[in-house]
């Protein structure tokens, strides 16, 4: 919580949690809080190392970009970074209006919603499916199993079953889908992986499912918690939702100014290469590193009355997208999705309020800041 992030920048910037356990298991972290500290351990990537899980044939999301280095970090980065440019995602304008439309119409007449189920997790899923190249007939069950993939398997032995056999589906799915490509290319992201080369070598299979994975673990779950966030905050300042349902034009930076409020992602992690002093710190080789994105975005040095949402001021140096070389590729889809998200919504609903008597549940980790749910009324 930000309580926290801010007791931790005034007392203890950068310290050693011995306890601090991971969603690796391992126990014992250096943990930055500070904006500018944060910044120069992104940067530094020769010493902090994204290399935070072992490389393994059961785990294809460990051969993932977001887990390497470079110089492989950059050859896998460039193979689909042209499907992530400005000018390829306007091109994906079109669709995503108008799976936004149809979600939305779905529920118009009700004049309720259940926002983060019937709206902000859909939109991303169908958008990503859209990308990879999934069919239409295919997409009910890609949906379903996407879904079932974000269910915390620890949360119930159902919710295990599920996840675990939605996993092993969505692989096999997967796979099929790639030797169908192989046989008949298309105008889709897996087909030009499937010709990509890096050092001379076509990708492997393993390869391939993990550029998979990481779009749906990247792509899915971070942006349905940006539109989730989004509405709760415009729901909490009603002047700001009147304004932009009259300014279209401020949508953007109204999003901007969520992302730096309520990141989506709260923590991203390192391993230190070699010994190295850090600001009079003696980190050690092997020591892991968890940079408080959250935090940096509510540093007061940065950010003045940090917990005030403010759609004017200036927040270009918010970092939930990251920073350095492993900026989030997908950033310019993500900013597209929920300007067109919340454009949509604007266009055709007022007064937009939390249904009466609705129990928030918020989901606050180390590692996310999500809805659980989000009930919401609207003319
Ligand atoms: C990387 C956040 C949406 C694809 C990252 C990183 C962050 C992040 C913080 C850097 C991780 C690190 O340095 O350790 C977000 C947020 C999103 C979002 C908050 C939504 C609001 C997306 C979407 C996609 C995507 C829609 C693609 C469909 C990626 C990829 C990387 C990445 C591929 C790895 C880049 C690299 O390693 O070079 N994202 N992301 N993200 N993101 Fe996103």
């Amino acid at each position: 919580p930000v309580s926290w992030y801010k007791y931790m920048q005034k007392n203890k910037p950068i310290t050693y949690d011995p306890a601090f356990t991971t969603i690796f298991g391992s126990e014992g972290a250096w943990q930055i809080f500070p904006h500018a500290a944060i910044q120069d351990v992104l940067v530094n990537h020769q010493i902090f190392s994204s290399e935070v899980m072992p490389k393994t044939d059961d785990n294809p999301y460990s051969r993932a970009m977001t887990v390497t280095d470079n110089p492989r970090h950059k050859q896998l980065r460039s193979l689909v970074s042209n499907f992530f440019t400005i000018k390829s995602i306007v091109k994906l304008e079109k669709k995503i209006r108008k799976i936004a439309n149809d979600l939305l119409a779905a529920k118009l007449e009700d004049e309720s919603m259940e926002c983060v189920q019937d709206f902000a997790t859909l939109l991303p899923i169908q958008v990503i499916a859209e990308m990879l190249g999934v069919p239409y007939s295919d997409r009910d069950q890609f949906k379903k199993w996407s879904i079932a993939f974000f269910n915390d398997p620890s949360e119930s032995e159902e919710g295990a079953m599920s996840y675990f056999q939605s996993q092993n589906e969505m692989m096999q799915y997967f796979l099929l889908l790639i030797e169908e490509r192989q046989k008949e290319p298309q105008d889709d992201l897996i087909s030009q992986l499937l010709t990509s080369e890096v050092d001379g070598k076509r990708l492997s299979t393993d390869d391939l499912l993990g550029f998979c994975i990481l779009l749906l673990l990247a792509g899915n779950e971070t942006t349905t918690n940006l539109i989730g966030s989004a509405m709760l905050t415009f729901i909490e300042h009603p002047e700001v939702q009147e304004h932009l349902s009259m300014n279209f034009n401020d949508i953007p930076k109204a999003i901007e100014e969520v992302m730096r409020y309520r990141s989506p992602v709260q923590s991203t992690y390192r391993i230190a290469k070699e010994d190295t002093d850090f600001q009079g710190h003696s980190i050690k080789k092997g020591d892991l590193v968890v940079v408080w994105l959250g935090a940096a975005n509510h540093d007061e040095s940065v950010f003045p009355r940090s917990e005030q949402f403010d759609i004017n001021r200036n927040n270009h140096s918010q970092m939930a997208f990251g920073y350095g070389i492993h900026h989030c590729l997908g950033a310019p889809l993500a900013r597209l999705e929920t300007k067109i998200a919340f454009e949509t919504v604007f266009g055709q609903c007022k007064n937009i309020r939390l249904e009466e008597n609705a129990n928030l549940s918020i989901r606050q980790s180390h590692l996310v800041y999500a809805l659980n749910d989000l009930p919401i009324t609207f003319e």
